[in-house]
């Protein structure tokens, strides 16, 4: 029971359940079960094609799914109308009416849900406060910054004072420093509110500093869904490990047998052992680049030699880009002091507890770190 006074916040939670969606008989969306709890900042994340503003769509209502349920604040949904769905989406093309006003721009949805005009100028007044656009609000979107703009766009989303906002690749319109901008802005809209929102990016940074939760998908199946450290440091397969994350993460193809109650992985020179994961065959095993260590080429304990390709000095830390060791290049995050130069032939150390063994159906991750 709460609290005299006080009101229970209402449950604007969002689940999927085993939804599919096909379109004739090409399926985008494949048996999608998430569950984002009221009040969350869910992201979904993936490669251009993989699903996402489908499954947006469908928890909009604009598209419907071909199997599985809907519910939005725990009522099944799946026949509910887009009006009555109590949601407001924004798009990446957001499209103000170039002659009017931001003030009219904001209004307008809740003028043609024929608000009363008292009820509209408060939810404007409050939303222009709220999003910086106060003094804006008598401006044509000409007169605004492409910034400027898209806050009015998230201001017409606000003005429904929905239960879930989508948000459906807001951003890529934007420059880099204004996407910085505006993806703090929404951050910090999303404290302020506590609404549950649902964001679709197909940027990995942006779905790492937004998201309380990161689905990632791909080719319509969710890989993973879970808090984005967790994605980061434990990723479910090679497929998300090798999306998340700037640069990409370093792989080497080898194979993997079992040996004494271990599972030995092998690359040409490189040999490994991890806990038994119980599957023999064709394998991978994955390190990020901050988990390389460059040593003089003819160190006792290198595990692994290439020359020095590029470096990229970031002041902060410097990355050094190699032509090998296997077919793919790989890259090492190092002390911004370090000294190499392109050309140079280097020996690599491998810390040993940030080491994934990927192997077996989907590249699933068998292990991280090695064992004696
Ligand atoms: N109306 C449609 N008719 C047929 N196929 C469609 C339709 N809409 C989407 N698709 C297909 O469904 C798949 C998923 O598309 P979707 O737009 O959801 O991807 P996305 O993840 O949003 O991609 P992007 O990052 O490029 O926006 C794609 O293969 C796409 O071609
Ligand atoms: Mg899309």
């Amino acid at each position: 029971m709460s609290q005299a006074g006080q009101q229970r916040s209402p449950d604007t939670s969002v689940s999927l359940v085993a939804v599919e969606k096909y379109f004739g008989d090409v399926p985008a969306i494949r048996s999608l079960s998430i569950e984002v709890d009221s009040g969350e900042f869910v992201v979904l994340v993936g490669p251009s094609g993989c699903g996402k503003t489908t499954a947006l769509r469908m928890i909009a209502g604009l598209e419907e799914p071909t199997s599985g349920e809907i519910h939005i604040g725990g009522h099944r949904v799946d026949d509910v109308e887009p009006a009555d769905r109590n949601i407001a989406m924004v798009f990446q093309n957001y499209a103000l009416y170039p002659h009017m006003s931001a003030r009219q721009n904001l209004g307008f949805g809740l003028k043609m849900r024929k608000l009363p005009r008292e009820e509209i100028d408060a939810r404007v007044r409050r939303a222009a406060e709220v999003l910086g656009l106060a003094q804006l609000l008598d401006r044509r979107p000409a007169q605004l910054s492409g910034g400027q703009r898209q806050r009015v766009a998230l201001g017409r989303a606000l003005v429904r004072e929905p239960s879930v906002f989508l948000f459906d690749e807001p951003l890529s319109n934007l420059d880099a420093r204004l996407r910085v901008e505006m993806r703090a802005e929404i951050a910090d809209l999303h404290r302020r509110l506590g609404t549950t929102m649902i964001f679709v990016t197909h940027d990995q940074v942006e779905a790492m500093t937004l998201g309380q939760r990161i689905a990632v998908l791909n080719e319509g199946a969710l890989q993973q869904y879970a808090a984005p450290l967790r994605v980061y440091q434990e990723p479910a397969n090679l497929f998300v490990a090798t999306f998340i994350g700037t640069p990409t993460i370093n792989t080497i193809e080898g194979q993997l047998a079992t040996d004494a109650g271990r599972s030995v992985f092998r690359a040409s020179d490189l040999t490994l052992a991890f806990p038994d994961a119980g599957y023999t065959g064709a394998a991978a095993i994955g390190v990020r680049p901050e988990g390389l260590e460059l040593v003089n080429v003819g160190a006792s304990d290198a595990d692994l030699r290439s020359t020095v390709n590029r470096l990229e000095p970031l002041g902060n830390e410097l990355l050094v880009y190699l032509d090998g060791p296997g077919e793919r290049p790989w890259v090492a995050r190092v002390n911004a002091d370090s000294r190499c130069t392109p050309g140079e032939l280097i020996g690599i150390r491998l810390d040993r507890r940030r080491i994934h063994l990927f192997g077996g159906e989907q590249q699933k991750r068998l292990a991280t770190g090695t064992v004696a």
